[in-house]
């Protein structure tokens, strides 16, 4: 299940943000100090869902202005199927347009968007950034 996030949300998803795994994962790798956190949520936290599974936080996903998608599951509720049942559920709620970026070394990530109709519209190579860009059309 999703839900719009709060404030009460704010916390949760620093800690989510700064896992390892998701800060490797992401564009800046860098540790995300909670100052900027709050600075940044002050401005976003309209942009995001909180990813709910059996009455715990799991994970977000964050849509921008753009249209532009990313979400993280929080290591101990990986690999049971809630990433990709989330994004089925988001693209239904949202009926609009939705890009995401993708590093091309992240197979989970692929695959939960492929499966939901996402396909692949650019290829980048560059010295640092190697990801694909995918795209879901609203039909
Ligand atoms: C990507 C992510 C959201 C996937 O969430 P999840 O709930 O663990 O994914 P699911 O359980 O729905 O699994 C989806 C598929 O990926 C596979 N998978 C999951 N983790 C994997 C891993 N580490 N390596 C390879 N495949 C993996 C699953 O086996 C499943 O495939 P299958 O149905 O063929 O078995 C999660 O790994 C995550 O938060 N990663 C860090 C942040 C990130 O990369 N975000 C994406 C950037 S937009």
């Amino acid at each position: 299940m999703i839900r719009k996030a709060g404030f009460n949300d704010i916390l949760f998803i620093w800690h989510v943000r700064n896992e390892l795994s998701v800060r490797e994962n992401s564009f800046n790798s860098e540790c995300i100090l909670y100052t900027d956190h709050i600075k940044f949520m002050s401005k976003n936290l309209c942009n995001y869902w909180i990813i709910v599974f059996r009455d715990k936080s799991a994970g977000f996903i964050r849509i921008d202005k753009n249209g532009e998608i990313s979400i993280a599951i929080s290591e101990a509720f990986r690999r049971k199927g809630i990433g990709m049942k989330a994004i089925k559920e988001i693209v239904l709620m949202v009926n609009k347009p939705l890009t995401a970026k993708i590093k091309f070394d992240n197979l989970a990530s692929m695959k939960i968007f492929r499966r939901n109709r996402f396909k692949i519209i650019v290829q980048r190579d560059g010295y640092e950034d190697k990801y694909l860009c995918l795209k879901r059309e609203i039909k």
